[in-house]
């Protein structure tokens, strides 16, 4: 069972539209996925509406007195996995849902406001890590990259920077893509309707990798 978390303070990183692709990818997959949306403008549970193929999925948002916690338990209790969307802010409801979290993606884009973003959530992660007294597993996820094959001076300034700082950033990147900003008008999820695509192989691939990193945090875990 895995509870997934995108989680970056800074604003308009790509959490939700990595929330979404995460889902869809699950569900292509075959395999048992729910989500949890603490985004103040409720994206995911309108896109996955619209969405014959996600159309089932759970969503659940806060609302009346019930808490995060609570929202969380009760999500993982019915559900293997877990997608949890963030707000671009630290409140006490992401402190919790990062606590309650088993890996947690720190989405950003190349700009120095995200690098900056990344680092202060990096840091609510293992704080969330105390406080729970278990490991979180966690990484940072380049966003908006070239999708050429020649990567960017930009992009390895930033990578280095953040490794300088302590923080682990995938091998994998979430490429710039047109589809991803027109995804919700134009109802074509690459990961669903085209699996062949670069796209869809772009997110296979973070998939991928993430689902190593859980697994050598468990493993290292019940060591
Ligand atoms: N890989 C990508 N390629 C192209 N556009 C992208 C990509 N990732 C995100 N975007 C675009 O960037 C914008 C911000 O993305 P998104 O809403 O996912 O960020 P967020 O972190 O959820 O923002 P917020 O903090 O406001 O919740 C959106 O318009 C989205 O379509
Ligand atoms: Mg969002």
């Amino acid at each position: 069972m895995a509870i997934i978390t995108f989680a970056q303070i800074k604003g308009g990183s790509g959490k939700t539209t990595l929330a979404k692709c995460l889902v869809a990818e699950f569900v292509a997959r075959g395999l048992p996925i729910a989500a949890l949306d603490l985004d103040p403008n409720r994206p995911l549970g309108r896109f996955f509406a619209q969405i014959p193929e996600l159309r089932d999925v759970e969503v659940a948002v806060p609302g009346g007195d019930q808490r995060v916690s609570a929202l969380v338990r009760d999500l993982a209790a019915r559900h293997d996995n877990v997608v949890i969307d963030l707000m671009g802010a630290a409140t006490n409801d992401t402190q919790v849902a990062l606590a309650l979290s088993d890996l947690v993606v720190v989405p950003s884009q190349m700009g120095e406001d995200d690098f900056r973003g990344g680092i202060e959530t990096w840091r609510q992660v293992e704080e969330a890590e105390l406080v729970a007294r278990r490991p979180i597993a966690r990484a940072v996820l380049m966003v908006r990259t070239s999708a050429s094959a020649v990567r960017p001076r930009v992009e390895s300034f930033v990578r280095e920077a953040y490794e300088n700082a302590g923080a682990e950033v995938l091998a994998a990147s979430f490429g710039d893509r047109t589809v991803w900003r027109e995804m919700s008008y134009a109802k074509w999820v690459p990961v669903l309707h085209d699996r062949d695509s670069h796209a869809a192989q772009n997110v296979a691939a973070i998939f991928d990798e993430l689902m190593a990193l859980l697994a050598r945090s468990e493993a290292s875990a019940a060591a």
